[in-house]
């Protein structure tokens, strides 16, 4: 799958994505209202990945009706991303979504940067289930919530989800991160600390994917720095159904999908294992 923040806030760039392979497109995360994001610098390439503080820029929920026939057109399943600051904003937005032809809605708990939104919510299980709950007893379409690493609550939050009947888990959004300027002295982003995405915090991800496997029943998808065919597995083996790809399309370019398909494929060929779905959580064994 295309992960949320690249390329998915417009109905041609999603379409556009469509046509490299990937099995279903994750939006960019959307909001009530549109929101311009922070003042640049938002974005800082470094060697191992992306360190971002865009802050939720969006065109707000009303505005994004018009992006999404042009996404549907691609004829994949689109997942609306979307962030609130409660659990009726939650709501509403997932309302929305499943009203514009959305298969399912990614809840995102977990932008380690925007105050009032994202991890400041989804650190704390009570919450995260109050949440949960509440968009699950509005929408038929499957609830899945993008959890933070940047805490030790993971697994509970994790549980919080499957209590409140969450269909699955999306394990990880970026990193906490800062870079400073030596030259200035200064943080280089504008926000101060940022996301960090990229190969950097692969073992995170694995990580984390790696315990809520051990500890959950219902499906999780992995993401954070899946590069090639040898990264998916990695998140497959620590026990991810699927998986979402996003800072190696600005590192790699856009045929990176196709080739971690062939890559699993030829491996799976060469392997013992039947089906792709006998390989999730055999690290595990
Ligand atoms: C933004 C949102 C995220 O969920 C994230 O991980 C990084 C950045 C943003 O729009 O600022």
């Amino acid at each position: 799958m295309l992960a949320s923040g690249i390329m998915g806030e417009t109905g041609p760039s999603l379409r556009k994505m469509a046509e490299h392979g990937p099995g279903a497109l994750v939006t960019k995360s959307i909001g009530k209202e549109p929101r311009e994001g922070y003042p640049n610098p938002t974005l800082v390439e470094l060697p191992t990945g992306y360190l971002n503080c865009m802050g939720l820029p969006n065109p707000g929920i009303m505005e994004f009706a018009d992006e999404m026939p042009s996404a549907l057109s691609a004829g994949l399943p689109i997942i609306g991303s979307i962030f609130g600051a409660n659990a009726e904003e939650f709501r509403d937005l997932a309302i929305a979504m499943e009203d514009y032809g959305a298969s399912a809605v990614e809840l995102n708990l977990s932008c380690p940067h925007a105050k009032g939104y994202g991890m400041e919510l989804g650190t704390d299980p009570s919450g995260v289930k109050g949440i949960v709950s509440s968009v699950k007893s509005s929408v038929d379409i499957p609830v899945m919530a993008k959890l933070t690493p940047n805490t030790e609550r993971l697994v509970l939050v994790g549980e919080a989800v499957q209590e409140a009947g969450g269909d699955g888990v999306v394990a990880v959004n970026t990193v906490k991160a800062m870079c400073i300027n030596v030259e200035m002295r200064r943080p280089v982003l504008s926000n101060v600390t940022g996301g960090l995405s990229g190969p950097a915090i692969r073992p995170i991800g694995v990580r984390c994917v790696y315990e809520l496997y051990a500890a959950l029943d219902i499906p999780i998808v992995g993401v954070g720095g899946v590069e090639n065919w040898k990264d998916a597995l990695e998140y497959m083996m620590a026990g991810a159904s699927a998986v979402q790809v996003g800072s190696s399309l600005g590192r790699k370019g856009l045929d990176v999908f196709r080739e971690i398909i062939a890559g699993i494929e030829l491996y799976l060929n060469n392997s013992e294992f039947n089906s792709i779905v006998e390989m999730v959580g055999v690290a595990h064994e």
